[in-house]
């Protein structure tokens, strides 16, 4: 579902982010990726995106060929992505409900089924009483969980997490591993990045790739 050869990402300000990456990435993986800040880890979710391109090499991620000048081919493949960004992206002024189906409407479905679903998401990541309170009364780990919810709400053929783990202490972050994990089934892979490698050491049926300036410098 991810296959990247020689995969270079340079920014315009000539910052050689990524360097010739290599990576294959199954349907039913859980993926983590680990390396120090500024080691490439977000830059290479944008490339899964379609948020940058690759400036060399050659990238395709569920079927598309990522690159400038793709763009409705591009559209539809982030809709086959659930995203949780670092930063959750929640828009205020809207409850955890609508923000889940804001997520959403991009889909083929009725408005029904649509409400459904996100409903069934928020009970799933634990916030079925939440789900009409508004995302700026929600404490920083509810909104997370929010954020997970829109992501899988749209039954994405591939979920990408950008350091879930950040501010959490140990036992929240081991949780909400847990619960990104959950999400994962045969048909769909996960990719976590996180810079606290001590929490993914000893986890069994994971990949653990890891990244240092750019380069994948271990598997
Ligand atoms: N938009 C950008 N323009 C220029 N340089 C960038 C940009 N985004 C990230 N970088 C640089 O690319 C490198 C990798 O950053 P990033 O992918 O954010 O790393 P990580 O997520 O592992 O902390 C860093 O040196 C960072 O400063
Ligand atoms: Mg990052």
């Amino acid at each position: 579902m991810i296959e990247a050869r020689g995969v270079c990402l340079k920014y315009p300000n000539g910052t050689m982010a990524l360097k010739n990456i290599e990576l294959t990435i199954e349907p039913g993986e859980l993926v983590y990726i680990t390396g120090p800040s500024g080691s490439g880890k977000t830059s290479l979710l944008k490339l899964f995106m379609g948020v940058e391109f690759p400036t060399a090499g050659s990238l395709n991620v569920l079927g598309h060929h990522i690159s400038k000048g793709q763009a409705s081919g591009i559209r539809s493949l982030r809709r086959m992505i659930g995203p949780v960004f670092q930063d959750f992206r929640l828009i205020k002024g809207r409850t955890a409900l609508e923000n889940v189906m804001l997520g959403m409407r991009f889909l083929d479905t009725t408005p029904g089924l649509i409400r459904e679903n996100a409903r069934h998401a928020l009970e799933k990541v634990g916030l079925e009483q939440k789900m009409l309170s508004l995302v700026e009364h929600m404490s920083w780990g509810e909104c997370q969980r929010v954020a997970i919810a829109r992501a899988v709400a749209r039954e994405p053929a591939l979920i990408i997490a950008d350091e879930p783990t950040g501010n959490l202490d140990k036992d929240n972050a081991v949780n909400i591993l847990e619960l990104l994990k959950s999400f994962g089934d045969a048909n769909r892979a996960v990719i976590i990045t996180t810079h606290a490698t001590h929490l993914i050491e000893g986890e069994r049926h994971a990949r653990h790739i890891r990244i240092n300036n750019g380069t994948i410098s271990q598997e």
